[in-house]
């Protein structure tokens, strides 16, 4: 990890952008009400993204980038709420304060088919300051979930098989690139092995068709081949890579068909205005890729 100092100079941004978001806005609106208008949550806003960044630097929360809804932009998302209204069930993985299940409560599915995962258990209490939905929501938390942790989906798992939709947003980035298939796969072990289960989800990703690569300043070192500590790589994919990601995930189900879509989109330039962050990656051509694989 970095210290603050040097992750704020890159990965801070001090106002909430509650004017680029109004989905976010009218989100905390709907669990909190007393809030008449955008400006009048911005202490709040600033109050728990400060609490967040002190448990973990994240530039997804000193950027605000958790004030978007990835899940929203992809074209398969009035066909989650259906599913979730006819009784399926979501894991959000890598949640954080579980912000996109509760957008999806929102638009009208079912709570009990929420699952939040998350690796820090932290989010969780700071998520009811933010929405006081505690008593409403009939949905899931598990914290203390680390998706490397065979435990938590092998044989035994009560998460094995268990679930129709999985989301990951901005997520997979946070591997290394020799991890990622890894991960994915891990991923297919808690999903329903039934045609239309399906995992999708977004990350910080490049125009560049094959990738781009560079070193994750923010992940603690690792040790190399040579036995020396050195950051580890971070991979931005493309929608080229992220299908190639997607499909070799899977390539040791034989017998299974699976559908791999991605589509690239703008980066959210409202939160990442620093000047430090754009010359920190200015090499990256950044966009968000968002991306599917669904059983046939
Ligand atoms: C960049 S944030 C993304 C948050 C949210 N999904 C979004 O789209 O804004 C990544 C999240 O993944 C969680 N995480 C990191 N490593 C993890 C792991 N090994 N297993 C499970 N969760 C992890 C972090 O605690 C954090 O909440």
């Amino acid at each position: 990890m970095i210290d603050e100092a040097t992750a704020k100079s890159k990965y801070w941004v001090e106002e909430p952008p509650i004017h680029a978001h109004p989905d976010a806005v009218a989100l905390i609106r709907h669990y909190r009400p007393e809030y008449k208008d955008a400006n009048s949550m911005v202490d709040l806003l600033k109050d728990i993204r400060l609490k967040a960044w002190k448990i973990k630097y994240y530039p997804c929360v000193g950027l605000w980038h958790f004030f978007k809804f990835g899940m929203m932009q992809l074209p398969i998302y009035p066909e989650i709420i259906q599913r979730l209204k006819d009784g399926q069930r979501i894991l959000d993985m890598g949640c954080f304060m579980g912000m996109d299940g509760r957008k999806l409560i929102m638009d009208g599915a079912p709570s009990s088919g929420v699952t939040n995962m998350d690796l820090e258990d932290r989010w969780f209490p700071l998520s009811y300051d933010l929405f006081k939905d505690q008593d409403e929501f009939k949905g899931e938390f598990f914290g203390g979930c680390d998706i490397n942790d065979e435990e938590l989906f092998g044989e035994g798992s009560i998460h094995r098989h268990r679930y129709d939709m999985i989301y990951i947003g901005y997520f997979i980035h946070l591997f290394p690139p020799n991890r990622q298939q890894k991960i994915m796969n891990n991923l297919v072990q808690m999903l329903r092995p039934v045609a239309g289960s399906m995992i999708f989800g977004n990350t910080a990703g490049t125009a560049k068709e094959n990738g781009y690569k560079m070193k994750a300043d923010f992940a603690p070192p690792v040790r190399n081949e040579k036995g020396e500590m050195e950051r580890p790589d971070f991979v931005f994919h493309s929608t080229k890579t992220v299908v190639d990601l997607m499909a070799d995930s899977v390539m040791e189900n034989e017998d299974e068909e699976w559908e791999f879509l991605a589509q690239k989109t703008s980066f959210d330039t409202d939160t990442s205005p620093t000047k430090a962050f754009a010359l920190h990656f200015k090499d990256a051509e950044i966009v968000e890729v968002d991306f599917c694989m669904k059983r046939k």
